[in-house]
């Protein structure tokens, strides 16, 4: 989506009883590298997987702290596509974490006006996991509070050869298409993100100052707030503090100050 005009759809007055002294200014978008699971269970002595399934609870408060402030999209790194290079435990209990949650929560998520939508090459995961994710999609496809978005084996520089893809193949069907009408807009009708606008905040856990490969093309002007919190300590009123800090920021899009 358009880059120059996310200050502006920044959301204003919704209601947000269950979530006091928040600013007006809120972004349209938090994108959120969810990191520092491994890290919270060995330094409790216990296997890398406790931190993952521990992680599940602060996905489940952030869900529901976005629903109260008024944040109407949310992107959740769930899994990367370099995340295969883990240990196959590793792997197997995550997609499981996976599929529980999306078992478990589907009602919740769908009384709450969640709608949920994945991002990433989901047709490599499990074709139970794959199927759970379709029929959640698809269950919740009218819902319009709050779109949370999962990305699943999601690599960014993928998507984009993925989006370069399709429109390779446009302009072989119809040539000159390409010339006529590629523009910024049009390439991101080509990626995942297909209609969401890009990320206004992108928040990672853990204290690691990267991006991981998560959403390259969208985050161009994203705000990054990083904190040392690992995810499973990571609170909704530290999701709030973020939301804060965000509304100091001044975004500058390249121009000068106002
Ligand atoms: C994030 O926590 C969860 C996933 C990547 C799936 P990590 O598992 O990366 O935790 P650390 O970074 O090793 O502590
Ligand atoms: C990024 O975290 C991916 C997810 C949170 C799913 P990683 O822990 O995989 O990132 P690196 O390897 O430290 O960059
Ligand atoms: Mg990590």
């Amino acid at each position: 989506m358009s880059l120059s005009s996310d200050a502006a759809k920044d959301t204003a007055n919704r209601a947000r009883s269950d979530a006091p002294d928040l600013p007006q200014r809120l972004p349209q978008h938090v994108a959120v590298i969810m990191d520092g699971n491994g890290r919270w269970a060995t330094e409790r002595g216990l296997p890398r997987v406790a931190g993952h399934q521990a992680g599940v609870q602060t996905v489940r408060e952030i869900v529901r702290a976005s629903l109260d402030a008024g944040v109407p999209v949310l992107t959740l790194y769930a899994f990367s596509q370099e995340n295969w290079k883990r240990p196959k435990d590793e792997v197997g209990v995550l997609m499981d974490l996976l599929d529980h949650f999306i078992v478990r929560e589907l009602d919740d998520l769908e009384r709450q006006g969640v709608r949920l939508r994945t991002i990433g090459r989901t047709e490599a995961l499990p074709p139970r996991t794959l199927e759970k994710i379709r029929d959640a999609e698809k269950r919740t496809s009218t819902n319009a509070k709050l779109t949370l978005v999962i990305a699943l084996n999601y690599g960014a520089r993928t998507e984009i050869l993925d989006a370069v893809r399709q429109l390779m193949r446009r302009a072989a069907a119809d040539p000159g298409s390409a010339e006529r009408a590629l523009d910024e807009a049009v390439f991101s009708e080509h990626l995942y993100t297909k209609g969401l606008p890009d990320p206004d905040l992108l928040i990672r856990t853990s204290g690691e100052m990267r991006l991981s490969n998560f959403l390259l093309w969208q985050m161009s002007y994203t705000e990054i707030y990083i904190t040392r919190k690992y995810w499973p300590d990571f609170t909704r009123e530290d999701y709030f503090e973020a939301l804060r800090e965000y509304a100091t920021r001044e975004r500058r899009f390249g121009d000068v100050s106002a």
